[in-house]
């Protein structure tokens, strides 16, 4: 289906779909692979994604303190690393056909899941542009004391084609400026969410909105496009539509999906 927020408004039966008054956002609940087969290519400035990590797979974290199991969801729990890595092909491949060549993709993991992303962006001919550090200076301590404290995140910002000259949107000297004048670098030092965004309700891996803000402050303008397959709790539209972007986002979770409606609903608008 080719993109006008207003139109999508009549969607075509295969998911349910929620939609804004304002027609800044539409959210659709269903299986990404399956729902991003019916947009058009080139649709999107922006896709930012959150993909499960497959880290629900019988460890211990810590939590208020306390030893407790990591268990976010059956969609966390890895399948094989050779499933897991058609799975990360899949998606890779169907945002690189919704990108416009302007666009750019941005996808946050850990170790248990980025290098498998990276590799296979490069087999699909993506082109790195930056991994950006996410540093969470109040991250859980490490209870068994066996290894480093996990504290951070790799963001890998890519373009959808390696060929040709570089197009891709990058506001260079917006975040100069927000950076008090000097280059942006790509660590980024930001806490996990507060109580404050928790508000209409938890998601187990919810990102700050200050971290999407800058994301999409970064890499699209005023009115553009920004999809997020794995939307969990719409932290990547609360950022899109505060900063005046549209936003579409994809989520097979019922709750879930509630939980971004009633976020974007309440979130500001510029
Ligand atoms: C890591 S979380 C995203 C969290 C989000 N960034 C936030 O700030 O709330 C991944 C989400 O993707 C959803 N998900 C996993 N596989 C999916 C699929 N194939 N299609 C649609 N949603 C999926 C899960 O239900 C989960 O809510």
């Amino acid at each position: 289906m080719s993109l006008s927020l207003a139109r999508v408004a009549s969607p075509d039966s295969l998911a349910s779909s929620v939609h804004s008054r304002g027609k800044d956002y539409v959210l659709y609940r269903g299986d990404s692979l399956a729902l991003m087969e019916k947009f058009d290519e080139h649709t999107f400035d922006l896709i930012f994604a959150d993909p499960p990590y497959f880290l629900s797979n019988g460890g211990f974290t810590c939590s208020g303190g306390k030893r407790a199991p990591v268990k976010k969801g059956g969609w966390d729990e890895s399948q094989g690393i050779e499933h897991d890595h058609e799975f990360t092909t899949a998606w890779l491949k169907a945002c690189q056909r919704l990108l416009k060549p302007t666009g750019t993709l941005w996808v946050s993991g850990t170790q248990h899941v980025i290098f498998n992303v990276g590799f296979a962006m490069q087999k699909l001919g993506y082109k790195l542009l930056n991994t950006v550090t996410w540093f969470k200076p109040n991250a859980s301590p490490n209870l068994s004391c066996r290894y480093f404290t996990h504290s951070s995140e790799i963001i890998v910002w890519a373009s959808p084609g390696s060929k040709g000259r570089l197009q891709h949107t990058f506001n260079y000297q917006s975040m100069k400026t927000q950076n008090g004048g000097k280059q942006m670098r790509d660590v980024w030092t930001m806490l996990t969410p507060r109580n404050a965004e928790k508000e209409h309700g938890k998601h187990p891996t919810q990102k700050p909105v200050q971290l999407l803000e800058r994301i999409v402050e970064a890499s699209s303008n005023e009115d553009q496009v920004v999809l997020d397959p794995f939307c969990g709790s719409g932290t990547t539209g609360v950022a899109a539509v505060a900063k005046g972007r549209r936003f579409v986002g994809i989520e097979m979770d019922e709750q879930y999906l509630e939980l971004s409606r009633r976020r974007l609903m309440a979130a500001p608008r510029p």
